[in-house]
């Protein structure tokens, strides 16, 4: 099945549905935590899980309810200055790293607020589903989408901060025991010819972020791309190579960071005696060898495959790889929540588990231009220090994953479900 083959009925009926699920989904992800919980802000790049559901909330009114609606008055006008995440267009904002000291509006006002806009916007839609609407809700859905994901993201990098490692949520298929004897297929190459190909998201594609256009043309040298992902065993080499004390292998920017933050391992790794674990959203689990790795940055990322002598994929190889793929894998809908071992299967892993860190900086690509409005804020302006990841995660829903998808980062952040996979010139 295709991910988005469901976005062919825009009736009323079917569109309300679709908000009202996703919607739920957001409920159902914070249901297990408590209200101090959904408090905690661990530091300015993570926000409070309240925060992310009365943000998400503020979009949908402010793109749409604002626009849409005649004389549209706020339920709730203070927040605007307060869940604005970023938009200057939208007016002053709340400093971001001051999210965690919202202990009011409390998560009971959160919640209220979120039904009152989400039955002014079903309202809405059973008189107007105009082509601006829906393309506007489309943007909504997929903005609460990525919203998930940082939901559990910050909360997981919060919890790992507690001494007693609570486990945030019990994954309903148990964590992967390690198994020594599946082979990795991290080193076994596949080759691809050189030639000339078209990328990014075609305008017939049912919804795409503006960043993943316009589709271009681009030449690619002949490369090889590894089957599967780099795991955590081929870490652990890494690890016993001196891999973290060698300069050598490392980019200046990112020594400089490993050093001043004391990188021994990726973020949550937690050494016990003689045993490694991590930390995740089910709690603190012995580590899975065959696992991919995750939680590294870009310069970890970057030093390994150094190390390697082989190099990260730029993101037009990993297109070329990931579009022949079907779209599958372990998404957010599984509920694991944590980075799973190959299945074996013939597929390279491509999709989900983990976002695979790219080369590539994320800029625009030949003939972007952000759209008008407080709406052209939401991607364009932050072309500029970061780096593309491909894939998705086991955080992600599987509903956004495009072959086309660009997320990005910034090369020393480590709090997203990152890993990689190895490339060389051939
Ligand atoms: C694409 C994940 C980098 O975290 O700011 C959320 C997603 N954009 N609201 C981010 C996003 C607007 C974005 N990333
Ligand atoms: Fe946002």
């Amino acid at each position: 099945m295709i991910a988005t083959a469901h976005i062919v009925d825009n009736s009323a009926d079917t569109l309300i549905a679709r908000f009202h699920s996703r919607r739920q989904y957001s409920l159902l992800l914070a249901e297990p935590l408590t209200a101090e919980d959904m408090q905690l802000q661990s530091m300015p790049d993570a926000s409070p899980t309240k925060w992310h559901l009365a943000h998400t909330t503020w979009f949908f009114e402010q793109f749409i309810l604002l626009p849409f609606v005649e004389d549209y008055q706020s339920p709730q006008p203070q927040f605007n200055y307060l869940f604005n995440s970023y938009y200057e267009q939208k007016g002053e904002r709340h400093p971001r790293a001051q999210r965690g000291m919202l202990s009011r509006p409390t998560i009971e006002d959160v919640y209220a607020y979120r039904q009152q806009i989400d039955s002014a916007i079903e309202q809405l839609l059973t008189t107007n589903t105009c082509d601006e609407l829906v393309s506007l809700m489309e943007l909504g859905m997929n903005h609460e989408m990525q919203h998930q994901e940082l939901l559990l993201t910050d909360i997981l990098h919060a919890f790992s901060l507690n001494p007693l490692y609570p486990a945030a949520y019990n994954a309903k298929s148990g964590i992967a025991e390690s198994s020594a004897d599946n082979v990795s297929a991290s080193e076994q190459f596949i080759p691809f010819e050189a030639g000339l190909h078209e990328f990014g998201a075609a305008p017939q594609a049912d919804f795409y972020f503006d960043c993943e256009g316009p589709k271009h043309k681009a030449y690619v040298s002949s490369f090889t791309l590894a089957k599967g992902l780099v795991t955590n065993a081929d870490w652990l080499l890494f690890i016993e190579a001196g891999g973290y004390q060698n300069p050598v292998l490392w980019l200046a920017d990112g020594w400089g960071v490993a050093q001043q933050q004391d990188w021994q391992c990726p973020l949550y790794w937690r050494k016990h005696g003689d045993t490694w674990y991590q930390f995740t959203l089910n709690g603190l689990v012995p580590l899975t060898l065959n696992a991919p790795v995750s939680h590294i940055s870009y310069y970890e990322a970057d030093a390994y495959a150094q190390w390697k002598g082989c190099r990260l994929p730029t993101e037009y190889e990993w297109e070329l790889a990931a579009r022949e793929q079907a779209i599958s894998g372990n998404f957010s809908e599984k509920q694991i929540f944590t980075p799973m071992p190959d299945v074996g299967e013939g597929v390279m892993q491509l999709y989900g588990d983990v976002w695979e860190w790219t080369r590539s900086p994320y800029t625009p690509y030949p003939g972007y231009k952000a759209p008008e409005g407080a709406v052209g804020e939401y991607n364009g302006k932050f072309m500029s220090g970061q780096y593309v990841l491909r894939g998705g995660s086991c955080v992600t829903p599987i509903e956004q994953m495009r072959s086309t998808y660009r997320t990005f980062f910034y090369p020393h952040q480590r709090w997203q479900f990152m890993g990689l996979r190895l490339a060389k010139d051939c």
